[in-house]
């Protein structure tokens, strides 16, 4: 099974400041959201864990062994991340040549790495978008090419920094069954969102990020049922969680359909009973 061991992992980028101040948690095949205010320390930890940064103190275990003794490349074999901006990513001038790139720089065969690439491109909507250059697509396209990339290549771990950026409901769908579709195949699927919507819907565990440190990890329900909490770290409940609060419903409700469906059972009882 794999996993990645978060232990004691402190960070700074100036000899003053702290961003990372003893994280502790194991991450698994759960699909799990990270969230926390701006600034939190949120793209500096996946960074951590792709071997771009280096600890402070403590470390990062990736099925049993230290991050920093396997090189970037190496780990880019094991470890995908879609950068929060397309841009800073993609510099192909085609669609297929950009998901190409990463199985490429693996070491898949060309033929193995186009499979892959078109397989991809299937999966995130963009098959007909082959030729097309990557700047010519709309953000939330592009955004498409960047998680295609990375889907390409295969590896146990798949990161998003804010996939949802841009993206109207089908992508946000589409988006939700990739996560749905990795998880299935046993990978560590993790993601930064700022999307609480989106999280309450799709995660299996959330983990809050406040001030360099944990402030809550468990599964949805229960991290969003501690509205002072985050309400400490800046965070907003789900839309329906914060509507059904408002209406004097103790439960958590996660999404619209959750709640209709509770209320259709209430409002059920209460004709039969007429
Ligand atoms: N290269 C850098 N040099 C110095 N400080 C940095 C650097 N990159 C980030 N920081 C600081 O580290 C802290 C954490 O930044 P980080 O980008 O990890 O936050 P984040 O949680 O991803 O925020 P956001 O939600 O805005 O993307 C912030 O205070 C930021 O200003
Ligand atoms: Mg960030």
């Amino acid at each position: 099974m794999n996993k990645i061991e978060v232990q004691n992992l402190h960070f700074s980028y100036t000899a003053n400041t702290e961003v990372l101040k003893g994280l502790n948690f194991t991450l698994d095949e759960r699909s799990t959201a990270i969230v926390g205010q701006n600034g939190a320390g949120k793209t500096t930890f996946v960074k951590l864990l792709k071997g771009l940064l280096q600890p402070t103190s403590g470390q990062i275990l990736f099925n049993d062994r230290n991050i920093k003794d396997i090189s970037v490349p190496a780990l880019a074999k094991y470890i995908g991340l879609v950068f929060q901006n397309p841009n800073d990513q993609i510099f192909k001038n085609t669609v297929l040549d950009e998901v190409m790139f990463g199985p490429l720089q693996i070491g898949m065969s060309t033929e193995k790495a186009k499979i892959a690439s078109q397989e991809a491109l299937g999966i995130v909507g963009l098959e007909d978008k082959e030729e097309v250059n990557p700047y010519d697509l709309g953000l939330s396209d592009r955004k498409m090419v960047s998680i295609a990339a990375i889907l390409a290549m295969h590896t146990d771990v798949v990161i998003f920094d804010e996939p949802t950026i841009a993206q109207d409901y089908d992508g946000k769908m589409r988006l939700r069954q990739i996560i749905k579709k990795l998880t299935a195949e046993h990978k560590v699927v993790i993601s930064i969102l700022h999307d609480m919507d989106f999280v309450a819907q799709t995660f299996e565990r959330v983990i809050v990020l406040a001030y360099g440190q944990v402030l809550l990890d468990s599964d949805p329900r229960s991290v969003f049922s501690k509205r002072e909490i985050l309400q400490n770290a800046y965070l907003e409940q789900p839309t329906t969680t914060q509507l059904c609060h408002a209406l004097g419903y103790d439960d958590v409700f996660l999404s619209p359909s959750e709640f209709v469906n509770r209320y259709r059972t209430i409002t059920d009882k209460s004709a039969a009973k007429d």
